[in-house]
Protein backbone atom coordinates (compact mmCIF):
# COMPACT_ATOMS: atom_id res chain seq x y z
CA UNK A 1 0.00 0.00 0.00
CA UNK A 2 1.49 3.21 -0.62
CA UNK A 3 1.36 6.35 1.71
CA UNK A 4 -1.26 8.97 1.04
CA UNK A 5 0.39 12.37 -0.20
CA UNK A 6 -1.74 15.04 1.20
CA UNK A 7 -2.32 18.27 -1.62
CA UNK A 8 -2.92 21.43 0.61
CA UNK A 9 -3.47 24.15 -1.89
CA UNK A 10 -2.73 27.91 -2.04
CA UNK A 11 -4.16 29.63 -4.83
CA UNK A 12 -6.07 31.57 -2.76
CA UNK A 13 -3.45 32.57 -0.27
CA UNK A 14 0.11 32.55 -1.46
CA UNK A 15 -0.72 32.80 -4.82
CA UNK A 16 -3.33 35.72 -4.36
CA UNK A 17 -0.09 37.32 -3.31
CA UNK A 18 0.75 37.43 -6.75
CA UNK A 19 1.18 41.08 -7.92
CA UNK A 20 -2.04 41.89 -9.23
CA UNK A 21 -3.98 38.63 -8.77
CA UNK A 22 -6.02 40.04 -5.85
CA UNK A 23 -9.24 37.93 -6.33
CA UNK A 24 -13.20 38.92 -4.96
CA UNK A 25 -14.82 37.02 -2.48
CA UNK A 26 -16.91 35.33 -5.04
CA UNK A 27 -13.98 34.71 -7.14
CA UNK A 28 -12.54 33.15 -4.35
CA UNK A 29 -15.67 30.98 -4.20
CA UNK A 30 -15.85 29.73 -7.51
CA UNK A 31 -12.12 28.51 -7.41
CA UNK A 32 -12.81 27.01 -4.39
CA UNK A 33 -15.76 25.02 -5.53
CA UNK A 34 -13.27 23.95 -8.19
CA UNK A 35 -10.52 22.87 -6.13
CA UNK A 36 -13.03 20.85 -4.24
CA UNK A 37 -13.77 19.05 -7.60
CA UNK A 38 -10.40 18.47 -8.16
CA UNK A 39 -10.16 16.67 -4.31
CA UNK A 40 -7.29 18.44 -3.10
CA UNK A 41 -7.24 17.82 0.69
CA UNK A 42 -7.16 21.24 1.39
CA UNK A 43 -8.06 24.64 0.29
CA UNK A 44 -5.90 27.40 2.35
CA UNK A 45 -8.40 30.41 1.56
CA UNK A 46 -6.68 33.43 2.67
CA UNK A 47 -5.84 35.26 5.51
CA UNK A 48 -8.51 36.44 7.55
CA UNK A 49 -6.27 38.90 9.73
CA UNK A 50 -5.28 40.78 6.27
CA UNK A 51 -8.42 43.09 6.16
CA UNK A 52 -11.95 42.57 6.45
CA UNK A 53 -12.28 41.53 2.84
CA UNK A 54 -9.90 38.89 3.16
CA UNK A 55 -11.94 37.47 6.09
CA UNK A 56 -14.99 37.64 4.87
CA UNK A 57 -13.68 35.69 1.64
CA UNK A 58 -12.54 32.80 3.94
CA UNK A 59 -15.80 32.57 5.82
CA UNK A 60 -17.31 32.25 2.31
CA UNK A 61 -15.15 29.85 1.27
CA UNK A 62 -15.66 28.03 4.94
CA UNK A 63 -19.17 28.12 3.88
CA UNK A 64 -19.36 27.26 0.70
CA UNK A 65 -16.97 24.30 0.39
CA UNK A 66 -18.16 20.41 1.79
CA UNK A 67 -15.65 17.77 1.18
CA UNK A 68 -12.50 19.90 1.58
CA UNK A 69 -10.95 21.17 4.63
CA UNK A 70 -10.54 24.75 4.87
CA UNK A 71 -7.71 26.87 6.51
CA UNK A 72 -6.75 30.06 7.22
CA UNK A 73 -3.45 31.64 7.50
CA UNK A 74 -2.42 33.85 11.18
CA UNK A 75 1.11 34.94 11.94
CA UNK A 76 1.94 33.46 15.54
CA UNK A 77 -0.21 36.66 17.15
CA UNK A 78 -3.28 36.13 18.97
CA UNK A 79 -5.32 38.66 17.26
CA UNK A 80 -4.44 36.99 13.82
CA UNK A 81 -5.43 33.55 15.57
CA UNK A 82 -9.10 34.66 16.79
CA UNK A 83 -9.57 36.42 13.46
CA UNK A 84 -8.72 33.06 11.56
CA UNK A 85 -10.71 30.73 14.58
CA UNK A 86 -13.97 33.35 14.06
CA UNK A 87 -13.50 33.12 9.90
CA UNK A 88 -13.24 29.16 9.95
CA UNK A 89 -16.32 28.99 12.58
CA UNK A 90 -18.70 27.52 9.66
CA UNK A 91 -16.49 25.15 7.85
CA UNK A 92 -17.43 21.29 8.39
CA UNK A 93 -14.07 20.80 8.89
CA UNK A 94 -11.01 23.45 9.74
CA UNK A 95 -7.39 23.79 9.80
CA UNK A 96 -5.19 26.88 10.74
CA UNK A 97 -1.92 27.58 9.79
CA UNK A 98 0.37 29.52 11.89
CA UNK A 99 4.51 30.88 11.29
CA UNK A 100 6.78 32.39 12.50
CA UNK A 101 10.53 33.33 10.84
CA UNK A 102 13.24 31.14 12.12
CA UNK A 103 16.23 32.06 10.13
CA UNK A 104 18.51 34.10 11.65
CA UNK A 105 18.39 37.25 8.75
CA UNK A 106 14.61 37.48 9.54
CA UNK A 107 14.78 37.26 13.54
CA UNK A 108 17.43 40.05 13.60
CA UNK A 109 16.33 42.03 10.85
CA UNK A 110 12.49 41.60 10.91
CA UNK A 111 11.40 40.38 13.97
CA UNK A 112 13.74 41.95 15.97
CA UNK A 113 13.21 38.83 18.22
CA UNK A 114 15.52 36.63 20.26
CA UNK A 115 15.30 32.51 19.56
CA UNK A 116 13.95 32.17 22.80
CA UNK A 117 11.29 34.80 21.81
CA UNK A 118 10.80 32.67 18.94
CA UNK A 119 10.25 29.84 20.15
CA UNK A 120 7.83 31.39 23.14
CA UNK A 121 5.69 32.91 20.15
CA UNK A 122 5.53 29.85 18.14
CA UNK A 123 4.29 27.41 21.41
CA UNK A 124 2.07 30.45 22.34
CA UNK A 125 0.16 30.50 19.32
CA UNK A 126 -0.10 26.83 18.63
CA UNK A 127 -1.89 26.51 21.82
CA UNK A 128 -4.31 29.17 20.81
CA UNK A 129 -4.95 27.53 17.78
CA UNK A 130 -5.95 24.30 19.00
CA UNK A 131 -8.38 25.91 21.46
CA UNK A 132 -10.47 26.99 17.71
CA UNK A 133 -9.40 23.34 15.94
CA UNK A 134 -7.45 20.22 16.99
CA UNK A 135 -6.09 20.40 13.22
CA UNK A 136 -3.30 23.15 13.51
CA UNK A 137 -0.38 23.48 11.21
CA UNK A 138 2.96 25.51 12.02
CA UNK A 139 5.78 26.74 9.78
CA UNK A 140 9.09 28.14 10.42
CA UNK A 141 8.92 30.66 8.27
CA UNK A 142 12.19 30.87 5.59
CA UNK A 143 13.87 27.24 6.72
CA UNK A 144 15.32 26.93 3.89
CA UNK A 145 17.74 29.44 5.68
CA UNK A 146 17.35 28.52 9.32
CA UNK A 147 19.86 26.89 11.20
CA UNK A 148 18.75 23.03 11.59
CA UNK A 149 19.68 22.79 15.52
CA UNK A 150 17.15 26.15 15.84
CA UNK A 151 14.67 24.27 13.78
CA UNK A 152 14.45 20.98 15.13
CA UNK A 153 14.15 22.89 18.89
CA UNK A 154 10.81 24.79 17.82
CA UNK A 155 9.24 21.82 16.01
CA UNK A 156 9.73 19.60 19.02
CA UNK A 157 8.78 22.34 20.84
CA UNK A 158 5.84 23.03 18.50
CA UNK A 159 4.49 19.47 18.29
CA UNK A 160 4.19 19.53 22.14
CA UNK A 161 1.73 22.61 21.88
CA UNK A 162 -0.46 20.47 19.62
CA UNK A 163 0.77 20.79 16.02
CA UNK A 164 -0.14 18.24 13.38
CA UNK A 165 1.53 19.31 10.35
CA UNK A 166 4.92 20.68 10.25
CA UNK A 167 5.23 22.76 7.18
CA UNK A 168 9.09 23.34 5.78
CA UNK A 169 8.69 26.39 3.49
CA UNK A 170 11.48 27.24 1.64
CA UNK A 171 10.45 31.25 1.43
CA UNK A 172 12.71 32.31 -0.77
CA UNK A 173 13.40 29.57 -3.01
CA UNK A 174 17.13 29.14 -2.28
CA UNK A 175 17.08 25.36 -1.31
CA UNK A 176 18.57 22.71 -3.73
CA UNK A 177 16.59 19.30 -4.28
CA UNK A 178 19.24 17.15 -2.53
CA UNK A 179 19.93 19.31 0.27
CA UNK A 180 16.45 20.26 0.84
CA UNK A 181 15.52 16.48 0.86
CA UNK A 182 18.46 15.80 3.29
CA UNK A 183 16.81 18.38 5.94
CA UNK A 184 13.08 16.53 5.63
CA UNK A 185 14.99 13.46 6.44
CA UNK A 186 17.24 14.80 9.00
CA UNK A 187 14.41 16.30 10.77
CA UNK A 188 11.93 13.79 10.98
CA UNK A 189 15.09 11.59 12.49
CA UNK A 190 16.58 14.38 14.77
CA UNK A 191 13.15 15.54 16.13
CA UNK A 192 11.85 13.02 19.32
CA UNK A 193 8.47 13.09 18.70
CA UNK A 194 8.18 13.75 14.46
CA UNK A 195 6.09 10.70 14.29
CA UNK A 196 3.40 12.72 15.99
CA UNK A 197 3.11 15.12 13.05
CA UNK A 198 2.62 14.95 9.09
CA UNK A 199 5.86 16.71 7.54
CA UNK A 200 5.38 19.38 4.53
CA UNK A 201 6.53 21.36 2.45
CA UNK A 202 6.16 24.45 0.88
CA UNK A 203 8.24 25.95 -2.26
CA UNK A 204 9.09 28.93 -3.80
CA UNK A 205 10.13 29.12 -7.55
CA UNK A 206 13.11 31.58 -7.53
CA UNK A 207 15.57 29.37 -9.32
CA UNK A 208 13.02 27.61 -11.22
CA UNK A 209 13.25 24.72 -8.25
CA UNK A 210 9.82 24.23 -6.64
CA UNK A 211 8.42 21.39 -7.97
CA UNK A 212 11.69 19.34 -8.21
CA UNK A 213 12.52 20.91 -4.23
CA UNK A 214 8.80 19.41 -3.20
CA UNK A 215 9.55 16.22 -4.80
CA UNK A 216 12.90 15.48 -3.05
CA UNK A 217 10.77 16.17 0.00
CA UNK A 218 8.46 13.46 -0.65
CA UNK A 219 11.23 11.37 -1.32
CA UNK A 220 12.36 12.27 1.88
CA UNK A 221 9.18 11.61 3.87
CA UNK A 222 7.18 14.86 3.41
CA UNK A 223 3.75 13.50 2.84
CA UNK A 224 1.58 17.09 2.42
CA UNK A 225 2.92 19.47 -0.31
CA UNK A 226 1.68 23.05 -0.78
CA UNK A 227 1.62 24.02 -3.99
CA UNK A 228 -0.85 26.37 -6.43
CA UNK A 229 -2.82 25.99 -9.69
CA UNK A 230 -0.77 27.26 -12.71
CA UNK A 231 2.44 27.59 -10.00
CA UNK A 232 0.62 31.26 -8.81
CA UNK A 233 2.43 32.54 -6.26
CA UNK A 234 4.66 35.50 -4.11
CA UNK A 235 7.13 36.36 -6.87
CA UNK A 236 8.33 33.50 -9.00
CA UNK A 237 5.54 31.66 -7.26
CA UNK A 238 4.86 27.86 -5.49
CA UNK A 239 5.06 24.54 -6.51
CA UNK A 240 2.54 23.86 -9.63
CA UNK A 241 0.52 21.55 -8.48
CA UNK A 242 -0.64 19.71 -11.78
CA UNK A 243 3.31 19.22 -12.15
CA UNK A 244 3.82 17.54 -8.54
CA UNK A 245 0.40 15.56 -8.72
CA UNK A 246 1.08 14.42 -12.30
CA UNK A 247 4.80 13.82 -11.52
CA UNK A 248 3.67 11.51 -8.70
CA UNK A 249 1.08 9.65 -10.67
CA UNK A 250 2.85 9.11 -13.99
CA UNK A 251 5.76 8.14 -11.77
CA UNK A 252 4.51 5.63 -9.17
CA UNK A 253 6.95 2.99 -9.81
CA UNK A 254 9.50 6.37 -8.23
CA UNK A 255 7.24 7.45 -5.77
CA UNK A 256 6.11 5.75 -2.45
CA UNK A 257 3.08 7.50 -2.57
CA UNK A 258 -0.57 8.66 -4.38
CA UNK A 259 -2.62 11.53 -4.21
CA UNK A 260 -6.33 11.61 -4.67
CA UNK A 261 -6.74 14.24 -7.06
CA UNK A 262 -9.13 13.87 -10.29
CA UNK A 263 -6.51 14.75 -12.78
CA UNK A 264 -9.41 15.67 -14.96
CA UNK A 265 -10.34 18.33 -13.29
CA UNK A 266 -6.46 19.62 -13.88
CA UNK A 267 -6.94 21.80 -17.21
CA UNK A 268 -10.52 22.85 -16.38
CA UNK A 269 -9.28 24.47 -12.91
CA UNK A 270 -6.07 26.46 -14.18
CA UNK A 271 -8.23 27.99 -17.16
CA UNK A 272 -10.64 29.23 -14.49
CA UNK A 273 -7.86 30.22 -12.46
CA UNK A 274 -6.25 32.03 -15.43
CA UNK A 275 -9.30 33.93 -16.40
CA UNK A 276 -10.12 34.97 -12.55
CA UNK A 277 -6.37 36.18 -11.91
CA UNK A 278 -5.55 37.31 -15.23
CA UNK A 279 -2.49 35.22 -15.34
CA UNK A 280 -2.45 33.24 -18.82
CA UNK A 281 -0.60 30.48 -19.02
CA UNK A 282 2.73 29.83 -21.10
CA UNK A 283 1.76 27.87 -24.11
CA UNK A 284 4.72 25.58 -23.02
CA UNK A 285 4.09 25.30 -19.42
CA UNK A 286 4.08 21.72 -18.48
CA UNK A 287 0.41 19.74 -18.42
CA UNK A 288 -1.54 23.05 -18.79
CA UNK A 289 0.00 24.80 -21.64
CA UNK A 290 -2.00 25.09 -24.98
CA UNK A 291 1.32 23.21 -26.14
CA UNK A 292 1.80 20.38 -24.17
CA UNK A 293 0.38 17.70 -25.88
CA UNK A 294 0.87 19.54 -29.57
CA UNK A 295 3.45 17.29 -31.58
CA UNK A 296 4.81 19.93 -34.20
CA UNK A 297 7.40 18.02 -35.93
CA UNK A 298 6.82 15.52 -38.74
CA UNK A 299 8.87 12.55 -36.33
CA UNK A 300 7.05 12.93 -33.34
CA UNK A 301 3.36 13.68 -34.94
CA UNK A 302 4.38 10.25 -37.10
CA UNK A 303 5.36 8.53 -33.62
CA UNK A 304 2.18 9.52 -31.85
CA UNK A 305 -0.14 8.12 -34.54
CA UNK A 306 1.58 4.78 -34.42
CA UNK A 307 1.73 4.39 -30.97
CA UNK A 308 0.96 7.61 -28.36
CA UNK A 309 3.50 6.82 -26.11
CA UNK A 310 6.06 7.11 -28.46
CA UNK A 311 5.89 10.46 -27.38
CA UNK A 312 3.85 11.43 -24.60
CA UNK A 313 4.53 10.38 -21.03
CA UNK A 314 0.35 11.47 -20.42
CA UNK A 315 -2.49 11.35 -22.11
CA UNK A 316 -4.33 15.00 -22.85
CA UNK A 317 -7.42 13.42 -21.81
CA UNK A 318 -6.16 12.26 -18.43
CA UNK A 319 -5.26 16.07 -17.35
CA UNK A 320 -8.62 17.02 -18.84
CA UNK A 321 -8.00 18.18 -22.12
CA UNK A 322 -10.69 17.40 -24.17
CA UNK A 323 -11.64 19.06 -27.60
CA UNK A 324 -13.63 21.62 -27.31
CA UNK A 325 -16.90 20.09 -25.71
CA UNK A 326 -19.88 21.91 -26.74
CA UNK A 327 -22.58 21.92 -24.06
CA UNK A 328 -25.06 24.55 -25.07
CA UNK A 329 -26.35 26.65 -27.81
CA UNK A 330 -29.23 28.70 -28.99
CA UNK A 331 -31.76 26.53 -28.18
CA UNK A 332 -30.68 25.38 -24.96
CA UNK A 333 -33.72 25.91 -22.30
CA UNK A 334 -33.16 27.61 -18.28
CA UNK A 335 -33.11 23.99 -17.11
CA UNK A 336 -30.30 22.88 -19.43
CA UNK A 337 -28.54 26.14 -18.07
CA UNK A 338 -29.29 25.80 -14.20
CA UNK A 339 -27.76 22.18 -14.66
CA UNK A 340 -24.98 22.59 -16.52
CA UNK A 341 -23.69 25.45 -13.89
CA UNK A 342 -24.83 22.88 -10.93
CA UNK A 343 -22.20 20.64 -12.80
CA UNK A 344 -19.76 23.33 -12.95
CA UNK A 345 -20.06 24.34 -9.03
CA UNK A 346 -22.47 26.86 -9.43
CA UNK A 347 -25.46 27.43 -7.42
CA UNK A 348 -27.49 30.60 -7.70
CA UNK A 349 -28.76 32.81 -4.98
CA UNK A 350 -32.26 33.51 -6.52
CA UNK A 351 -34.34 33.32 -9.57
CA UNK A 352 -33.14 37.06 -10.11
CA UNK A 353 -29.60 36.24 -10.15
CA UNK A 354 -30.49 32.74 -12.49
CA UNK A 355 -32.12 35.40 -15.16
CA UNK A 356 -29.48 37.77 -15.27
CA UNK A 357 -26.95 35.14 -16.16
CA UNK A 358 -29.21 33.77 -18.32
CA UNK A 359 -30.07 36.03 -20.69
CA UNK A 360 -26.24 36.98 -21.13
CA UNK A 361 -26.10 33.44 -22.30
CA UNK A 362 -28.80 33.93 -24.83
CA UNK A 363 -27.06 37.09 -25.70
CA UNK A 364 -24.24 35.41 -26.26
CA UNK A 365 -25.94 32.31 -27.77
CA UNK A 366 -27.06 34.53 -30.65
CA UNK A 367 -23.92 35.63 -31.92
CA UNK A 368 -21.84 32.31 -30.49
CA UNK A 369 -23.57 28.86 -31.84
CA UNK A 370 -21.81 26.93 -29.56
CA UNK A 371 -21.24 27.48 -26.05
CA UNK A 372 -18.68 25.82 -24.20
CA UNK A 373 -17.47 25.60 -20.80
CA UNK A 374 -14.70 28.08 -21.30
CA UNK A 375 -18.00 30.56 -21.98
CA UNK A 376 -19.82 29.78 -19.39
CA UNK A 377 -17.11 30.91 -17.05
CA UNK A 378 -16.61 33.82 -18.42
CA UNK A 379 -20.14 34.84 -17.96
CA UNK A 380 -20.06 34.11 -14.41
CA UNK A 381 -16.70 36.26 -14.38
CA UNK A 382 -18.65 39.32 -16.33
CA UNK A 383 -21.99 38.52 -13.68
CA UNK A 384 -19.15 38.71 -10.44
CA UNK A 385 -17.72 42.02 -11.86
CA UNK A 386 -21.00 43.71 -12.39
CA UNK A 387 -22.61 42.56 -8.43
CA UNK A 388 -19.29 43.70 -7.17
CA UNK A 389 -18.64 47.30 -6.08
CA UNK A 390 -18.14 49.53 -9.11
CA UNK A 391 -17.05 52.97 -9.36
CA UNK A 392 -17.46 53.59 -13.01
CA UNK A 393 -19.43 50.57 -15.62
CA UNK A 394 -19.30 50.85 -19.24
CA UNK A 395 -22.79 51.83 -20.96
CA UNK A 396 -21.73 51.92 -24.66
CA UNK A 397 -18.88 51.69 -26.94
CA UNK A 398 -18.97 52.68 -30.68
CA UNK A 399 -15.95 52.58 -33.10
CA UNK A 400 -15.13 52.88 -36.20
CA UNK A 401 -11.98 52.12 -38.36
CA UNK A 402 -10.63 50.71 -41.98
CA UNK A 403 -8.10 50.71 -44.49
CA UNK A 404 -6.75 54.19 -44.67
CA UNK A 405 -8.79 55.49 -42.06
CA UNK A 406 -8.34 57.21 -39.00
CA UNK A 407 -9.23 54.77 -35.98
CA UNK A 408 -12.33 56.46 -33.82
CA UNK A 409 -13.97 55.28 -30.89
CA UNK A 410 -17.29 57.08 -28.70
CA UNK A 411 -17.05 55.28 -25.46
CA UNK A 412 -20.14 56.37 -22.59
CA UNK A 413 -19.15 55.51 -18.98
CA UNK A 414 -21.28 55.73 -15.59
CA UNK A 415 -19.43 56.93 -12.35
CA UNK A 416 -22.01 56.87 -9.71
CA UNK A 417 -25.40 58.10 -11.43
CA UNK A 418 -23.60 60.37 -13.82
CA UNK A 419 -23.26 59.67 -17.36
CA UNK A 420 -20.08 60.57 -18.98
CA UNK A 421 -19.34 60.48 -22.74
CA UNK A 422 -15.85 61.35 -24.99
CA UNK A 423 -14.59 60.73 -28.62
CA UNK A 424 -11.02 59.85 -29.29
CA UNK A 425 -9.40 59.30 -32.65
CA UNK A 426 -5.98 57.49 -32.20
CA UNK A 427 -3.62 56.35 -35.47
CA UNK A 428 -2.96 52.84 -32.85
CA UNK A 429 -6.28 51.37 -34.17
CA UNK A 430 -9.93 50.95 -32.56
CA UNK A 431 -8.40 49.20 -28.92
CA UNK A 432 -6.00 52.06 -28.58
CA UNK A 433 -8.61 55.00 -29.30
CA UNK A 434 -11.55 53.16 -27.06
CA UNK A 435 -8.67 53.32 -24.03
CA UNK A 436 -7.99 56.17 -24.54
CA UNK A 437 -11.10 57.72 -24.86
CA UNK A 438 -12.09 55.96 -21.37
CA UNK A 439 -8.83 57.20 -19.87
CA UNK A 440 -9.66 60.81 -21.25
CA UNK A 441 -12.55 60.91 -19.14
CA UNK A 442 -11.11 58.95 -15.99
CA UNK A 443 -7.78 60.45 -15.90
CA UNK A 444 -6.43 57.59 -13.72
CA UNK A 445 -2.48 58.38 -14.67
CA UNK A 446 -2.35 54.34 -14.37
CA UNK A 447 0.51 52.90 -16.43
CA UNK A 448 -0.74 50.50 -18.68
CA UNK A 449 1.66 47.35 -18.36
CA UNK A 450 0.23 44.43 -20.24
CA UNK A 451 -2.26 44.47 -22.53
CA UNK A 452 -3.30 40.68 -24.14
CA UNK A 453 -5.73 38.85 -26.20
CA UNK A 454 -6.39 35.19 -25.26
CA UNK A 455 -9.03 33.28 -27.33
CA UNK A 456 -11.28 31.24 -25.00
CA UNK A 457 -12.44 28.33 -27.45
CA UNK A 458 -11.55 27.99 -31.24
CA UNK A 459 -12.49 29.56 -34.42
CA UNK A 460 -13.21 32.76 -35.39
CA UNK A 461 -16.55 33.27 -33.22
CA UNK A 462 -14.87 32.41 -30.30
CA UNK A 463 -14.97 34.70 -27.28
CA UNK A 464 -11.35 36.90 -27.21
CA UNK A 465 -10.34 37.22 -24.09
CA UNK A 466 -8.61 40.67 -22.93
CA UNK A 467 -6.25 41.23 -20.07
CA UNK A 468 -5.44 44.41 -18.69
CA UNK A 469 -2.46 44.97 -16.09
CA UNK A 470 -2.40 48.99 -14.48
CA UNK A 471 0.09 50.03 -11.93
CA UNK A 472 0.12 53.13 -9.43
CA UNK A 473 1.51 53.76 -6.67
CA UNK A 474 3.12 50.99 -6.63
CA UNK A 475 -0.30 48.84 -6.88
CA UNK A 476 -0.48 46.60 -9.55
CA UNK A 477 -4.22 44.82 -10.78
CA UNK A 478 -5.36 43.29 -13.95
CA UNK A 479 -8.51 43.40 -15.16
CA UNK A 480 -10.08 41.34 -17.34
CA UNK A 481 -12.97 41.13 -20.22
CA UNK A 482 -14.52 38.99 -22.32
CA UNK A 483 -16.65 39.47 -26.02
CA UNK A 484 -16.82 38.09 -29.16
CA UNK A 485 -15.67 41.34 -30.20
CA UNK A 486 -12.30 42.15 -28.95
CA UNK A 487 -12.55 46.15 -28.78
CA UNK A 488 -15.34 45.46 -26.67
CA UNK A 489 -13.27 42.86 -24.42
CA UNK A 490 -10.42 45.68 -24.16
CA UNK A 491 -12.53 48.15 -23.20
CA UNK A 492 -14.46 46.25 -20.59
CA UNK A 493 -10.92 45.12 -19.18
CA UNK A 494 -9.87 48.59 -18.33
CA UNK A 495 -12.77 49.31 -16.76
CA UNK A 496 -12.59 46.04 -14.68
CA UNK A 497 -8.83 46.92 -13.89
CA UNK A 498 -9.41 50.46 -13.27
CA UNK A 499 -12.29 49.48 -10.60
CA UNK A 500 -9.97 47.11 -9.07
CA UNK A 501 -7.36 49.56 -8.73
CA UNK A 502 -10.43 51.69 -7.21
CA UNK A 503 -11.00 48.91 -4.45
CA UNK A 504 -6.77 47.72 -3.74
CA UNK A 505 -7.16 51.25 -2.40
CA UNK A 506 -8.71 49.79 0.28
CA UNK A 507 -6.89 47.10 0.69
CA UNK A 508 -3.63 45.74 2.69
CA UNK A 509 -1.44 43.54 1.27
CA UNK A 510 -1.55 39.95 3.64
CA UNK A 511 1.73 40.10 4.86
CA UNK A 512 2.21 43.55 5.86
CA UNK A 513 2.73 45.02 9.49
CA UNK A 514 4.71 41.31 10.35
CA UNK A 515 6.68 42.85 13.26
CA UNK A 516 3.45 44.80 14.66
CA UNK A 517 3.53 42.44 17.88
O1 LIG B 1 6.59 31.22 1.79
C1 LIG B 1 6.30 31.13 3.00
O2 LIG B 1 7.14 30.98 3.88
C2 LIG B 1 4.89 31.22 3.34
C3 LIG B 1 4.54 30.86 4.75
C4 LIG B 1 3.46 31.71 5.29
C5 LIG B 1 4.24 29.40 4.82
O3 LIG B 1 4.06 31.49 2.51
ZN1 LIG C 1 4.89 31.17 0.46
Amino acid sequence: MSDKLIIFDTTLRDGEQSPGASMTRDEKVRIAKALERLKVDIIEAGFPAASPGDFEAVQAVARAVKETTVCGLARALDKDIDRAGEALKDAHSSRIHTFIATSPLHMEHKLKMTPDQVVENAVRAVKRARQYTDNVEFSPEDAGRSEEDFLCRVLEAVINAGARTLNIPDTVGYAMPEQFGRLIARLRERIPNSDLAIFSVHCHNDLGLAVANSLAAVVNGARQVECTINGLGERAGNAALEEVVMAVRTRKDFFPCHTDIDAREIVPCSKLVSSITGFPVQPNKSIVGANAFAHESGIHQDGVIKHRETYEIMSAEEVGWTANRMVLGKHSGRNAFRARMAELGVEFASEEELNTVFSRFKQLADRKHEIFDEDLQSLLNEADTEASEEYVKLVALDFSSGMGERPQARVTIKTGHQEHQADFSASGGVVDASLKAIESLLNTEAKLTLYSVNNITSGTDAQGEVTVRLEKGGRIVNGQGADTDIVIASAKAYINAVNKLQASNKRKHPQVDEVDV
